[in-house]
């Protein structure tokens, strides 16, 4: 097999073969097919599309390219959940230990933030001695006594994403389909998952900045889930503006908590996202036969407090000081030299909120990464006051920044007015959940 006549192959139109598929992944991994081959043929991907057949292909090709997690010693159908990436998106510390405290197995393997998007392993290490790199049999034995763990992916996982990702970033191939769709999928696959519920976002937070184009990604990581024997539902959700108000680490966990402690409304849109994922991981599961049976067993989980109590439990197993984790005792986690409001320039509504600038805000004051070798400060960030639709008065805060270093602040407030449009004529937010896609209605 000669790679140029593939690159020639798909450049015309033409579907690759599994055998081609993987001989394309072995070969650019150890370096037989160099980069501007690859680079060449991730073009051709990018315009000429991938069938689902081919994309089921590569993902498993990927997959293999590296470590992959054998789970299959724990219990039930073991869940994991995945967003595309957003801001404010502290889902999956409310609904990891909800699941769990119904029964489910949620053993989880997560990834940091960079740029806008914030990262879960980076807000779990906002809870002092909270260890997220723990080797696999710990990781087996936290998730058989508390149902529910999280930690990083190990190093050596899907190198075939990784090197691809990084030749995709600088050819202009990132926003493929096929290549987004198996990037994703081959990671999720690799770390041993057999019940996989995604949550795509869709807006100017977002990487698919349509409804269309992200439904087209679910779609395909469904199939991808179908055609490799795993159970892969996908929600399409808003992020227009933030999901939850807090963005920032220690903040982020505050508002977690919050939440499983009843203290946060069913009406917020934070609650309504978890609520559906958890709903679809109990569905997946087969621990609820129904969409009202499975929200039932999460809400007696916050009133009953035991989703909180797994999280706790789970935090002390990784080795973190759980006694923070109660709303009364969040403060000292989110304490910073200085604490702004910032107030509203104008009275009238709130008609947009720009997520992505909103995360970016909460990125150089120190929340996040712009690059992956930055240090995090882990308490201070930012909480909206607003949502798409409020009515302000100029004066009334529209966000609190929470605030260590100022060298970035005034930059950080600049960006945050940019974000937020307050005009004269009310206008309603999108609504937050778009579909649900699951193996059955693909
Ligand atoms: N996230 C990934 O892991 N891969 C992509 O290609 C895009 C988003
Ligand atoms: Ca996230």
């Amino acid at each position: 097999m000669r790679f140029v006549d593939l690159i020639e192959k798909k450049a015309d139109g033409f579907s690759l073969s599994k055998e081609e598929i993987e001989f394309m992944v072995n070969g650019f991994v150890d370096g037989s097919i160099p980069d501007y081959q690859m680079s060449a043929m991730m073009m051709a991907i990018l315009q000429k599309d991938m069938n689902d057949q081919e994309t089921a292909d590569l993902t498993m090709a990927m997959m293999y390219s590296g470590e992959t997690v054998d789970l299959s010693d724990l219990p039930g159908v073991k869940l994991d959940k995945h967003s595309t990436g957003g801001v404010g998106d502290t889902t999956t510390l409310v609904v990891a230990p909800l699941v769990a405290a119904c029964g489910g197995t949620v053993a989880k393997m997560s990834g940091r933030g960079l740029g806008h998007t914030g990262g879960t392993l980076d807000k779990l290490e906002s809870i002092p001695g909270t260890s997220v790199e723990i080797p696999l049999q710990r990781f087996k034995d936290i998730v058989r006594q508390c149902g529910v763990a999280v930690i990083g992916q190990s190093k050596d996982l899907d190198p075939a994403d990784k090197k691809m990702y990084a030749l995709r970033d600088v050819t202009a191939t990132v926003r493929s389909i096929p290549l987004i769709a198996s990037s994703i999928m081959s990671k999720k696959l690799a770390s041993g998952a057999d019940g996989i519920v995604l949550d795509v976002k869709t807006g100017t937070g977002a990487f698919m900045r349509t409804v269309e184009e992200a439904r087209r990604l679910a779609r395909t990581m469904v199939s991808i889930g179908t055609l490799t024997g795993r159970k892969v539902t996908a929600l399409i959700t808003d992020m227009n503006q933030p999901l939850g108000n807090a963005v920032g680490n220690a903040l982020e966990v505050k508002e977690a908590v919050e939440l499983l402690s009843g203290k946060i409304s069913e009406a917020d849109p934070l609650y309504e996202v978890c609520m559906l994922l958890g709903t679809h991981m109990l569905l997946m599961a087969g621990i609820a036969n129904s969409s009202e049976q499975a929200q039932a067993m999460l809400k007696e989980k916050i009133t009953d407090g035991s989703g909180l109590k797994r999280l706790q439990q789970m935090i002390a197993l990784q080795g973190g000081d759980a006694s923070y984790l109660c709303v009364e005792q969040m403060e000292r986690l989110t304490s910073v030299r200085k604490v702004i409001d910032l107030p509203a320039l104008q009275d009238g509504y709130v008609t947009s909120m720009m997520a992505e600038k909103i995360g970016t805000a909460a990125q150089i004051l120190g929340a996040g990464r712009a690059v992956k070798s930055d240090v995090i400060d882990p308490a201070v960030g930012l909480v909206m006051k607003v949502r798409v639709g409020d009515q302000v008065r100029a004066g009334d805060p529209i966000c609190t920044l929470y605030v260590n270093d100022d060298t970035h602040l005034e930059e950080a407030k600049k960006l945050l007015y940019e974000a937020v449009t307050i005009s004269d004529t009310k206008q309603k937010g999108n609504p937050m959940i778009h579909e649900v896609i699951t193996a059955e209605n693909l």
